[in-house]
């Protein structure tokens, strides 16, 4: 694979916002078929993992996932594919029985998830990812909780990244919209200045106009180098947004690609995409 393909199409392709590492090679599947390509250097990857929760069944089948700098990806697939699993999968909330997961190089699928943020992710789940009964500022400063450093930095620029929440600081999160709701819990892992940042259904039950303005300040954050891994149950949408794209089903990668890819394959469209 020569240059970066997954980086041609938002306009984001600024060398001054990704790092100076060459692009990582990413283990590609098309169509069901896995394709190795060469390397697996990518800054955040889940290499084939195979896993379950506790002593279940497995229900991850040698997924991979990845992420580079300056890039947004996104999974997609049907309800139950395995989505979250594979996102708790790399931020270590459950066993990776065969695979890795890496993080700029170093095998960290010992770590626990607390020691993952020190490393330098960040995670927002899909369930339960504010404190209701607090205050939108003590949800962000809780976001902090790992930093012995000034944050006051960091949470103007979530204030300008969010200007509502700066608005609404002294309210309980718990009375704010679900379009807000998810602004301070991207605001509350963006805290720790994390290097990566992973987001399960981020616009989750929100309008499509809430869900436009939460991609554009998505985008936003990727933009100032922080990679973001995403899932998305609005497919067409994120994957148009995408530089690189995963559909999952049960548990396996089914296709890989960059997002215009993915919108412009007909088995995709046919099946995940509605036509
Ligand atoms: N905490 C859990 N314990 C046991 N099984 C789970 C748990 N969470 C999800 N599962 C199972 O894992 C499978 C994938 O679920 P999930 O990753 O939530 O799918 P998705 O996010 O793609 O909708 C489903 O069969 C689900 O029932
Ligand atoms: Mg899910």
């Amino acid at each position: 694979m020569s240059g970066n393909a997954y980086q041609d199409d938002r306009g984001n392709n600024d060398r001054s916002i990704t790092s100076d590492r060459s692009p990582g090679e990413i283990p590609y599947h098309q169509g069901g078929q896995a394709v190795k390509v060469e390397g697996d250097s990518a800054f955040l990857i889940g290499d084939a993992m195979t896993g379950g929760y506790g002593k279940g069944p497995d229900i991850l089948h040698e997924c991979t996932v990845a992420v580079n700098p300056g890039e947004i990806a996104v999974i997609v697939g049907p309800n139950g594919a395995g989505k979250s699993t594979a996102m708790k999968a790399v931020f270590g909330m459950l066993e990776v029985r065969q695979g890795q997961v890496r993080l700029d190089g170093e095998d960290i699928t010992a770590l626990s998830p607390q020691d993952r943020v020190a490393k330098g992710m960040g995670f927002v789940p899909q369930n339960n990812n504010i404190f209701t009964s607090m205050s939108v500022e003590e949800n962000l400063e809780m976001g902090a909780f790992i930093r012995r450093d000034d944050f006051r930095d960091t949470m103007a620029q979530v204030y300008d990244l969010f200007p509502i929440l700066k608005e609404k600081r002294r309210q309980a999160a718990g009375e704010l919209s679900g379009g807000q709701r998810q602004q301070v819990a991207v605001g509350r892992a963006l805290m720790t200045k994390p290097k990566v940042l992973m987001l399960d259904e981020p616009t989750a039950g929100v309008s499509p106009i809430v869900m436009d303005e939460l991609f554009d300040r998505i985008i936003e954050v990727s933009r100032t180098g922080i990679p973001i891994l995403m899932v998305e149950q609005n497919a067409r949408q994120a994957l148009a947004i995408a530089d690189r794209g995963y559909v999952l089903v049960q548990g396996r990668n089914a296709y890989s690609g960059t997002g215009k890819e993915l919108l412009a394959d007909p088995e995709v469209r046919k099946s995940f995409l509605g036509g």
